[in-house]
């Protein structure tokens, strides 16, 4: 008797093949979902690895442009980042392959969805959390956590002789010594000899962008468009083409940016569950754009505005990163982020370099940057005189404050 139709988030290497057989093994029917994110990936190979370990279907869903206009977009218009560094890349592509395995489980009248994802990391939060928002009828399956599957397969030896066992074809190249999460945007080193947070980055782990040392001796300039927030075109200095799709926009960045070696860090960060964790990541079209974004929001929004602004951008990289892309508090969050980027339309021009995004100048249409206002060499509509007294009274305070210093250090020395 089947147990039911399980949608498994499937890879196509040595993990998620055993677990493919082990569901099977255990009275489920395997739908095997693997979503295409732009990865270096033989999805065809995957695919007929998969239809052989017996599932019920194979499926390959192409979300590279859902990832970039619904995930890649709104992450740039409000400034997501991480612990002041990091980009985010796997956190915000786990909501879009949990929407991809939703709407499969629905064609084929799923009532599980499984992953792969172990018990110590951000991304079983992700997956589950999204998962559960939305469709809470749905059940997970999380094999990693179950004692029944982890007690029987304790190490990758155990692995091996399961897969010997069920004609699972064994990896051809030997696993590297860390984890890789990879799609479009970015791509991630952890675990294994990585976490020693002391070791170097190994010569060659990348596998995106140059060495910035190696990079071209010749910078390329572009021009970056946006309107509301949201990248519009992007022109390569030398070049009359305009690309306008985001996902071309995206793809030019990308490439620009691998190609000078733009985007690499190593940081430890806080994971949800409450540990510290280091990571290596390459993510070269994403920071090119949040660049860009970034200077012309300075440039457009006002003061006070940019500071609440900040605020809820830090709020929104926590919310996304934690798995909580399909919460009420994202809702709320990302609402107001679209509504402060009302007037963040122009362009910005840069230079990419060795490593480096260069910003050269930008241009708005409409923006609170006056030039005659500001300028020295007219007076405008400003009138210094009074300066005198907005300063005077700012000074009110520190001088009560010095005051207060003094008095407080003769009574202590008396
Ligand atoms: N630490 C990063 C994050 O939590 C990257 C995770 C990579 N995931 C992986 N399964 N290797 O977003």
């Amino acid at each position: 008797m089947s147990k039911g139709t399980v949608v498994l988030a499937y890879s196509g290497g040595l993990d998620t093949s055993c677990i493919l057989v082990w569901l099977r093994e255990q009275g489920y029917q395997v739908v095997a979902y693997m979503s295409d994110l732009g990865q270096d990936e033989d999805f065809d190979e995957a695919r007929n690895k998969a239809k052989k370990l017996g599932c019920i279907e194979v499926i390959v869903d192409d979300q590279k442009q859902e990832l970039v206009e619904d995930f890649v977009w709104p992450s740039i218009q409000g400034g997501l980042v991480y612990e002041d560094r990091y980009l985010l890349g796997t956190a915000i592509a786990r909501p879009c392959i949990v929407r991809g395995m939703i709407k499969t489980a629905r064609r084929y009248k799923a009532e599980y969805i499984c992953h792969g994802a172990t018990g110590k990391g951000n991304d079983q939060v992700r997956f589950e959390l999204g998962c559960y928002a939305l469709a809470p009828d749905i059940k997970v399956l999380a094999p990693w956590k179950e004692p029944q599957f982890y007690e029987r397969f304790p190490g990758r030896n155990e692995l091996f002789d399961y897969a010997r066992l069920h004609d699972i074809p064994l990896p051809v190249s030997p696993k590297s010594p860390w984890s890789i999460d990879a799609n479009m945007i970015h791509v991630s080193y952890e675990s294994g000899i990585l976490e020693n947070p002391a070791t170097f980055p190994p010569e060659g782990i990348f596998q995106m962008t140059v060495d910035p040392e190696k990079a071209p001796d010749t910078p390329q300039m572009m021009t970056i468009n946006f309107k509301e927030g949201f990248p519009t075109s992007v022109q390569l200095t030398g070049d009359a083409t305009l690309l306008t799709s985001p996902l071309e926009i995206f793809t030019t960045c990308n490439r620009i940016g691998a190609k000078h070696g733009v985007g690499r860090i190593d940081i430890v960060e806080n994971r949800f569950v409450g540990l510290k964790s280091r990571g290596i990541y390459e993510a070269p079209g994403l920071t090119i754009l949040h660049k860009a974004h970034q200077d012309l929001e300075v440039f457009c929004l006002d003061r006070e505005v940019r500071k609440i602004k900040s605020y809820l951008s830090e709020r929104m990289a926590e919310q996304v990163y934690n798995g909580l892309w399909y919460s009420p508090e994202f809702e709320l969050t990302h609402k107001c982020i679209q509504e402060s980027q009302k007037n963040v339309t122009g362009s910005v021009t840069l230079k990419i370099y060795k490593g480096n995004v260069y910003i050269l100048g930008r241009h708005a249409p409409v923006s609170l940057y006056n030039e005659e206002l500001v300028s020295m060499n007219v007076q405008g509509n400003y009138e210094p005189t009074d300066a005198k007294g907005f300063i005077c009274i700012n000074a009110v305070r520190l001088k009560e404050h010095q005051r207060v210093k003094q008095t407080m250090h003769k009574i202590q020395s008396q």
